[in-house]
């Protein structure tokens, strides 16, 4: 509770400083953008009335209110950053292909000679790998797990989405309002390896952290793999019922690892197995909340998601 607590100071200091760039600013621009903001977020409205309904922590990010000083935060946009209400998910989003020779990973075209030229081979398993919230292609999702497997000399091919353009911190509403679009893109990946004879959906592991596994959810209901493998899937802004939550639907075998329940990560179990490692809350070993860092769930040294205490 001292953590979430913390964590909730933590949001509303950010928001002051965001708000203090903001004064000065023409108020009907401001109208503007909020009324854009609640257009463009509208379908999140029953999630984001639910979860409030249910008292969830974090109002202050999450909340659409055209007076309130959360706004400052949906809508600013970042410098060198996609607008936040963009839809251009093609050129916002990275395949890399991941191999011995390339260790630090080849981007690719969605397309299956560009694949093979990266030296994607169709003979091996394939493992997708999905970074969630405000990450990207840096993440150690990639080292910890992608470089791992091939350490270990899995006979798999490794790829890994990069979707960071769409999903920079603080604009967790925007990030969120992505997944079902960026799951759409990750199934169009799928399902080019299987027209491409490139790949068998049964021998497909989809593995996603945080806003990752809800898109891994995502492309495995339209094209359902043998497995994914959700690490701490995001909690806030889903339901039970949102139709874009990860659930056992999504592949022969849901296995998911919960370890920032009560706080970023979901509660209920989603898959066909679901892990809580010392009960699936904070504080996980080697990872605690930071006084001074004004995020939700780093760690100490201000680099690490609480929830990868545990990859
Ligand atoms: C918006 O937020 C302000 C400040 O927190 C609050 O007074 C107001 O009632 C809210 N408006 C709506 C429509 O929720
Ligand atoms: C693909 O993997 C198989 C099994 O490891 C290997 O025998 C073959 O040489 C690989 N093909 C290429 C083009 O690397």
């Amino acid at each position: 509770m001292a953590a979430k607590g913390l964590a909730l100071l933590g949001v509303l200091c950010t928001l002051v400083h965001a708000l203090s760039g903001e004064e000065g600013r023409a108020s009907d621009s401001r109208a503007v953008r909020a009324k854009l903001t609640r257009r463009h977020f509208a379908h999140l409205q029953p999630d984001i009335d639910e979860w409030n309904r249910l008292g969830k922590p974090t109002k202050a990010v999450f909340q659409q209110n055209a007076t309130a000083d959360a706004e400052g935060l949906l809508v600013a946009v970042p410098q060198n950053s996609p607008s936040l209400f963009g839809t251009d998910y093609a050129a916002n989003i990275k395949y890399y292909v991941y191999n011995r020779a390339q260790p630090g990973g080849v981007v690719v075209d969605l397309d299956a000679a560009a694949l093979l030229a990266a030296g994607f081979n169709r003979t091996l398993r394939t493992t997708v790998v999905i970074h969630g919230y405000g990450h990207d292609i840096t993440d150690k999702l990639y080292d910890n797990v992608a470089r791992a497997l091939l350490d270990v000399g899995a006979a798999t091919n490794v790829l890994a989405v990069d979707w960071g353009t769409l999903c920079p911190k603080p604009f967790y509403l925007s990030a969120r309002s992505r997944v079902a679009a960026v799951g759409g893109r990750v199934a169009d990946l799928l399902g080019l390896l299987v027209d491409a004879d490139l790949a068998r959906l049964a021998d497909v592991h989809l593995v996603g952290h945080s806003l990752g596994a809800h898109v891994a959810g995502v492309a495995g209901r339209r094209h359902k793999v043998a497995r994914i493998t959700g690490l701490d899937p995001a909690q806030p802004l889903f339901t039970q019922s949102s139709s874009d939550l990860l659930t056992a639907s999504s592949a022969d075998l849901v296995d998911v690892v919960h370890t920032c329940v009560g706080s970023l990560g979901f509660r209920q179990p989603l898959g066909h197995v679901d892990f809580y490692p010392n009960r699936g809350r904070l504080s996980q070993p080697g990872c605690s909340f930071a006084a001074d860092k004004l995020t939700l769930g780093e760690c100490g040294g201000g680099t690490t998601p609480c929830s990868d205490a545990v990859l």
